[in-house]
């Protein structure tokens, strides 16, 4: 074992190949004692590597069950802190690169989300009346606040249970970080638009009158992916007159606006999109709203039944933080682990992981 870790800095000029020989032999090496997960954004030269890809929720399940020494997280930083808070004491969660995060995450934190509930306290009875919901794309400090406050955890693919699930409890629900999830999901159970609410982080009282608090369902923070709300309805109405003679199919995920959503067929995260286009009939033509890399992935495994899967924008836009996970830091972080060094830990505090754990535990016994 070296004295000291190997510096990224000797990698950044890898070439691929050189790479993927590498990779598959630490691979090799470190056996059993490793699991890579790799969520449906990475670029193709490292979801290849992922012994388990999945959705956020697929994902966090493997984590959970995983046996291995070490777990590293192809995808963004709040991944790897739900693998650090699911796992054991001893097995160690790694991000290859710690500026993956997740833009939408960083929209709400834990002085802003415990301020509103003090401004909501000023209306109603917040630890009363409102499920704390947090979408799983947010810092585990979050996913703490609501274990305290009897809330829960959700992904893209179980919202409209965790809904359910809150709304058994409380009257109301705050949903956060991502306004279009919680939209799409709720008017999907049958709540109107106008017994939605969105809370402005930024104003006093989320930029609210006090009747409207009184008289919402849904409190929807002012948060949003900025790869999703790249597609608009004009992109599918385009695309439709683009193809008169054809019936072509349009499947988006729930971040997207409520607008694309409604004038899509189908609404899912990235497993539900993967599954629905996969196993569709041959020769199907498809419109799908969600990042660059899985749908470029869709469209090449999918070709050779003549169907075609394209992307929703007409302009690239991709996850530039799941980028941030290149091969070049991954064959760094692995071979680091063949020397006998960790590089690029998540660890999560003790009592935030066991109240994070709470919300989560909350979701895994929903759905
Ligand atoms: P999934 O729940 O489909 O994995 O979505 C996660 C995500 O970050 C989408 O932007
Ligand atoms: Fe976050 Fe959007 Fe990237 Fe998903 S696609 S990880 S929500 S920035």
């Amino acid at each position: 074992m070296a004295a000291t870790a190997l510096a990224i800095q000797q990698f950044a000029t890898l070439s691929e190949e050189e790479c993927d020989v590498r990779i598959r032999a630490a691979k090799a090496m470190l056996g059993e004692r490793l699991v890579i997960l790799g969520h449906h954004y990475q670029r193709e030269e490292v979801h290849r590597h992922a012994d388990y890809t999945g959705d956020s929720l697929k994902l966090s399940r493997l984590a959970a069950n995983s046996n291995a020494e070490f777990i590293v997280f192809c995808g963004v930083h709040f991944m790897a802190e739900v693998a650090d808070i699911l796992s054991r004491p001893d097995q160690i969660s790694i991000l290859p690169d710690l500026a993956a995060g997740c833009s939408m995450a960083d929209m709400a934190n834990l002085a802003k989300v415990e301020r509103a509930w003090r401004e909501l306290a000023e209306v109603i009875s917040p630890d009363e009346q409102i499920t704390p919901v947090t979408y799983i794309n947010s810092a585990a400090d979050l996913k703490a606040f609501c274990g305290r406050h009897g809330g829960i955890v959700c992904t893209s693919t179980n919202a409209r249970h965790v809904l359910e699930w809150s709304f058994a409890r409380r009257e109301k629900v705050l949903f956060f970080p991502d306004q279009h999830l919680g939209r799409n999901t709720a008017y999907r159970m049958g709540i109107p638009l106008d017994d939605m609410v969105v809370w402005d982080f930024n104003k006093p009282l989320g930029g609210l009158m006090p009747d409207q608090i009184r008289n919402a369902k849904m409190i929807l923070w002012k948060g949003f992916c900025s790869v999703h709300q790249m597609f608009k309805p004009q992109h599918i109405d385009q695309f439709r007159a683009r193809y008169p003679d054809e019936i072509v199919k349009v499947i988006s995920h729930p971040e997207c606006s409520f607008e694309v959503c409604e004038k899509s067929d189908y609404v899912g995260s990235t497993e539900y999109i993967i599954t629905t286009v996969t196993e569709s009939a041959p020769g199907t033509r498809w419109l799908v709203g969600t990042e660059l890399n899985l749908v470029q992935r869709l469209h090449e495994r999918n070709k050779h039944q003549g169907k075609s899967v394209h992307f929703m924008s007409p302009t690239v836009c991709m996850c530039s933080t799941m980028f941030r996970v290149d091969p070049q830091h991954l064959v760094w972080t692995l071979e680091n682990l063949v020397d006998g060094h960790v590089v690029n830990r998540i660890r999560v505090p003790q009592q935030e992981a066991d109240e994070a754990r709470l919300a989560l535990q909350r979701m895994f016994e929903v759905l």
